[in-house]
C-alpha cells in the first residue's frame, strides 16, 4: 500500500467509526423520506452549512424539508417565505440564493437537479464549493470538495502550517486534488471524512491531536506545532455590527403578518444612521421590500 493509500485507509476507517449521523449524509439506499428529493436535501444542507455550525442548521433544514421537499415546492413559494423560514441562521442572502436556484432548476431542468458539476455551477447562487459538494455527496461524483475544515486539515498534515491562508490558493486546490482517492465511492467519502476530521478533531482553536488517527504523520505535529505566522486571522465580530442590526430588522419583519411601519423598525436599534444604512442595504439585497407610505415587508 502506498503512503497516500494508507492515509485514505486510516481516515476512511476513522470516519466510519466516528462520524456524526447527520440526516443529509444518509446514503441514497437508506434515504428514509420518499417525498424528499435527496439531491435537493443535500444542496440545501450545503448552503446552510456555509459559515454555520451543524447544531444550528439541523432544525432549520428539517423545517425546510417539510415545507419544501423539492426545488419546485420552494420555487412555488415567495422569496420572502424563504427568508422567513431561514430564521436566525445568519447570512440570509443564502435563502434568496436557494430560492433562485430552485426557480432555475424548476424552469430550466424540469425540477431535476443536474448530476453534473458544471451544470450545477451554472445555476444562480451556486458557486464552485457548493457545486462540488452536491456533485460528490448527492451523486457520488469524484469532485474535490474544499471547505475551511479540509483546508486546515491538509495545511497541518501536509504543509505543516497551523492554519491555511485567508483565501484558497491554486496550490491548495492542487494538493486537495492530489489527495483525492481514485475510486468514485472512496472519493466522496474521503471529502466528507476530511471535513469531519477538521470539525471534530483538527479544530481551529483547540486541536485534539491525541484523538487524531493520522497524528503520527502530521507535518505540523512533527514540527512541534509551531504557532501561526501568517497574516492575522479574521475574527467574525457580531455585537454592534451591521450584521447584528440587519438581523434585528429582519426579525421584526419575519414576525409580522403584514407590512410593518417604519416606527416598528426604528425601535430595534439606537443609532439612526446605522439603522437606516442597514435597512437600505437589506432593500438593496432584495431581502426587504419598501412599500408606499414608509412600510416594509419581506419580498413577495
Ligand atoms: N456533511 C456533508 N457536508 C457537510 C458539511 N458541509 N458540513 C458538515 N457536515 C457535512
Amino acid at each position: 500500500m502506498s503512503d497516500v493509500e494508507a492515509l485514505h485507509d486510516t481516515i476512511l476507517r476513522w470516519y466510519d467509526a466516528t462520524a456524526r449521523d447527520l440526516p443529509w449524509r444518509v446514503p441514497a439506499e437508506q434515504w428514509p423520506w420518499p417525498e424528499v428529493d435527496r439531491p435537493w436535501a443535500v444542496l440545501v444542507s450545503e448552503v446552510m452549512l456555509q459559515q454555520t455550525p451543524v447544531a444550528r442548521v439541523e432544525p432549520v433544514w428539517r423545517c425546510w424539508m417539510q415545507l419544501w421537499p423539492t426545488p419546485a415546492a420552494l420555487a412555488a413559494a415567495s422569496p420572502g417565505d424563504a427568508v422567513r423560514e431561514w430564521g436566525r441562521l445568519g447570512y440570509p442572502r443564502r435563502a434568496l440564493r436557494l430560492h433562485a436556484a430552485a426557480t432555475a432548476i424548476t424552469e430550466g431542468h424540469d425540477g431535476v437537479i443536474p448530476a453534473n458539476v458544471q451544470q450545477l455551477q451554472a445555476l444562480p447562487g451556486i458557486g464552485s464549493y457548493t457545486a462540488a459538494a452536491v456533485g460528490a455527496f448527492a451523486f457520488g461524483i469524484r469532485a474535490t470538495v474544499v471547505d475551511v475544515n479540509v483546508r486546515r486539515v491538509e495545511a497541518r498534515l501536509v504543509t505543516g502550517a497551523e492554519h491555511p491562508a485567508p483565501s484558497l490558493s491554486a496550490a491548495e486546490t492542487r494538493l486537495a486534488e492530489s489527495l483525492l482517492p481514485v475510486a468514485d465511492e472512496d472519493a466522496a467519502r474521503w471529502n466528507v471524512a476530511v471535513m469531519e476530521l477538521g470539525a471534530l478533531v483538527c479544530k481551529a482553536a483547540s486541536p485534539d491531536c491525541g484523538k487524531c488517527p493520522v497524528v503520527d504523520g502530521c507535518a505540523w505535529v512533527l514540527a512541534g506545532r509551531p504557532e501561526h505566522d501568517g497574516p492575522r486571522r479574521k475574527v467574525q465580530k457580531w455585537h454592534g455590527t451591521d450584521r447584528q442590526v440587519r438581523g434585528k430588522l429582519l426579525a421584526v419583519l419575519r414576525g409580522a403578518t403584514g407590512p410593518v411601519p417604519r416606527a416598528d423598525l426604528d425601535i430595534v436599534w439606537h443609532d439612526p444612521g446605522q439603522r437606516d444604512r442597514c435597512l437600505s442595504s437589506l432593500i438593496e439585497d432584495g431581502l426587504v421590500e419598501a412599500l408606499p407610505r414608509e412600510r416594509f415587508r419581506l419580498p413577495a
